[in-house]
């Protein structure tokens, strides 16, 4: 179970993810009109939007529990992990910027458009915990490492990568935050229903709603772009293209699901779901730019010196 923390803490983040998409989706957040009690009671009446933000809250005290719980945990068995004790550290100071500005955003206290800024954080602390899911599986298995040609060699490939991984991650971070500015500023909404524009919101123009769709519509097209560059790349160092492959079928699913959303006039199944891929999406290309990123300081231990070669080996090193 411990080893197992931070892939559960992982996998937890990304289900709260899509539960506070479904709290905004169903306008829930003031279901519970108290805190920490639901209406006066610690279990509530399981109806209708006070189902969905009491679940939410009962998620995302589990959640920050597991979370503060990973990172003591990574704290205390990593002392010699100083990237592993910074991003620990960084995933509760994210944990606690999330739950803030949750709380802003449900007092009103942000202009619209801004409350993005939650769900940019949101998914800034899956990508960390993903990153640390990766370090600490690989500092796991680094007490050995082979120093077989083959395996150098497939730490090599994997090390060149990290770059086309990164700018991938990068593109679908970026459009993800394009798509909650879309989103929380009511751009999307002004763009379907033109005729309503929503009073309190940021954008209430449909010539505005349409630069912000385009944008978005443009940024998918880099993340198009930084994706093909990766499949190129996977396809000649031979490593990870199963794991881009899925980028590209999400991609396929994401785009689909956009415009469906359009059609449907942002039914809620299809926008949460659009949230839900956008998140898996920087999940994989995060976990391939962290495990290229790190096969280097493995490829550094394992390194043989030239007259080595071709005879195996295994080295003893400390991650
Ligand atoms: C790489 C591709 C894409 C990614 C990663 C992405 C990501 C996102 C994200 C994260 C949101 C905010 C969701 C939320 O806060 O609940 C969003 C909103 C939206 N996206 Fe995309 N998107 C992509 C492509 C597209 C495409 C091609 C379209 C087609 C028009 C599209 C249409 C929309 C619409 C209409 C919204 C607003 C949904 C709402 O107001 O509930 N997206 N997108």
């Amino acid at each position: 179970m411990i080893r197992r923390l931070p892939l559960i803490a992982t996998l937890s983040t990304y289900i709260l993810i899509f539960l506070g998409v479904l709290v905004v989706g169903f306008d829930a957040g003031l279901a519970c009109s108290d805190w920490p009690l639901c209406n006066g009671r610690i279990v509530p009446p399981m109806e209708g939007i006070i189902l969905v933000e009491f679940t939410h809250r009962t998620f995302s005290s589990l959640t920050g529990l597991l979370i503060v719980w990973n990172a003591v945990v990574l704290w205390r068995n990593n002392p010699s992990d100083r990237l592993v004790r910074i991003l620990a550290v960084t995933s509760v100071v994210l944990l606690i910027l999330v739950a803030v500005m949750g709380g802003v955003n449900v007092l009103n206290k942000l202009p619209s458009g801004l409350t993005a800024i939650d769900m940019a954080l949101a998914v800034l602390l899956l990508a960390v915990l993903v990153v640390l899911t990766v370090r600490v599986g690989r500092n796991a298995g680094s007490d050995t490492v082979e120093t077989t040609y083959e395996s150098v060699d497939k730490l090599n490939r994997m090390k060149g990568m990290y770059k086309p991984a990164l700018l991938t991650a990068g593109a679908v971070y970026l459009e993800t935050l394009v798509g909650g500015f879309l989103k929380h500023s009511s751009a999307a909404h002004t763009y379907v229903h033109p005729e309503a524009p929503l009073a309190k919101e940021l954008v209430t123009t449909y010539n505005v709603a349409e630069i912000v769709m385009y944008v978005h519509m443009l940024t998918a097209f880099l993340v198009v772009l930084a994706l093909f560059l990766l499949l190129v790349y996977a396809r000649k160092q031979k490593v990870f293209f199963k794991q881009s492959m899925s980028i590209l079928l999400l991609l396929g699913l994401q785009i689909f699901l956009g415009f469906f959303s359009l059609v449907t006039k942002l039914e809620l199944l299809t926008t949460t779901a659009h949230m839900a891929v956008a998140s898996a999406m920087v999940w994989i290309s995060v976990h391939i730019a962290a495990s290229a990123k790190f096969s280097e300081t493995k490829l550094i231990a394992a390194s043989p010196s030239e007259d080595q070669f071709p005879f195996n080996r295994t080295v003893v090193t400390n991650g």
